[in-house]
């Protein structure tokens, strides 16, 4: 394959950022080396014994499963070892990490937010799960501690966000805000290499995603807007395609066009998605893709955080399925 690999290509466009040191570089590229590492663990769960759960819950009253806490481990431990960031959020720790890194100087400026592991519940199964990960510049002066303000900024504010997806394929999917790059790995030769340049969604797609199960929970918007996808009329009924890990689920969409839908319900008023480390990564990948976020009514990545694993609702993909879904939310309010 002459295609370019994902390192060749972090190193050629680190100039397209003002200011770079290469600390976002370094950054990228650990978070390459820790997907390696976990899709090796991934690929070797029905053999060795890291199926199934941890026995405890996160802070989020959620099953730990023992590949979600070794996938917690790899990218913080991956993070922590290279000094490259000064602060650490997961969703399978209650409180963030600060890194003081060398002679606890804490001179590092990003901070990055992880799902390490996305689709958990999938794990035993052997369907595709993910990571997601987020990056912002701190807010905190440099050379102190960071603070949770420096976790609760606006989607807005992100340098970089990404996903891997461990699928038939491991793939690295990325922006830094000049488009979304996807780049597949050669388990052969462990390097990944740029097989999706400039994904970009169709304006209109042909597939709707959500937990119908919760249907007889969801707000009356949803309820016909359900309706509206399995109508015959025009390009309708669309395709009802659910895997149930968002990471895989949004990778399908973006590829073929559709709609990801994760509602909020009389079960969970706020839906289920986290808006840090869930709904802003992938907020900012479907934009620039020219695709849509929203929580429903609003931009995703405009909402202001106010607790690190506060959950939204989400609504995520082609843009004028997004753009018709909102119109729903707004006339059923
Ligand atoms: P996680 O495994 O990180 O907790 O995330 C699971 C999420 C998301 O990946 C998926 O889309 C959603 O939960 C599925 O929820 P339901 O089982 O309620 O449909
Ligand atoms: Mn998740
Ligand atoms: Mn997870």
């Amino acid at each position: 394959m002459e295609n370019k690999t994902l390192g060749e290509f972090i190193i050629e466009n680190q100039n397209a950022f003002k200011y770079s040191s290469g600390e976002l570089s370094r950054i990228l590229n650990s978070i390459r080396l820790a997907a390696k590492v976990v899709n090796h663990k991934v690929n070797k769960a029905g053999l060795v014994d890291i199926l199934g759960s941890a026995g405890n819950k996160n802070v989020q009253d959620e099953d730990q499963k023992k590949l979600d806490i070794l996938a917690n481990e790899i990218f913080i431990q991956t993070l922590i070892n290279r000094e490259i960031v000064c602060g650490i959020a997961s969703e399978e720790n209650e409180n963030f990490i600060n890194v003081e890194g060398h002679n606890n100087e804490n001179k590092n400026k990003y901070i990055v937010l992880i799902d390490p592991l996305d689709g958990s519940s999938n794990i035993d199964v052997n369907v595709s799960v993910g990571t997601i990960f987020s990056v912002f510049r701190r807010t905190s002066p440099l050379g102190s501690p960071v603070n949770l303000n420096d976790f609760l900024q606006k989607g807005v504010n992100q340098v970089a966000a990404g996903y891997v997806i461990y699928g038939t394929s491991t793939m690295l999917v990325y922006t830094t805000g000049h488009g979304v790059n996807g780049f597949t790995l050669n388990p052969a030769i462990g390097t990944f290499y740029l097989s999706h340049p400039k994904m970009t969604y169709k304006k209109n797609g042909h597939i709707y995603s959500l937990n119908e199960g919760n249907y007889i929970h969801f707000p009356e918007a949803i309820k016909n807007y359900v309706k509206y996808c399995q109508l015959e009329e025009g390009d309708r009924p669309y395709t009802s395609r659910y895997i149930g890990s968002l990471v895989s689920d949004f990778h399908r969409n973006i590829i073929k066009g559709g709609i990801y839908l994760y509602p909020s319900s009389k079960k969970k008023p706020k839906g289920k998605l986290r808006l840090l480390y869930e709904c802003n990564p992938m907020a900012f990948i479907a934009e620039q893709a020219g695709g849509k976020a929203s929580d429903g009514f609003n931009r995703i990545m405009e909402v202001s955080p106010k607790e690190l694993h506060e959950r939204i609702p989400f609504y995520c993909g082609s843009y004028n399925m997004v753009k018709k879904l909102e119109s729903f939310m707004k006339k059923y309010q």
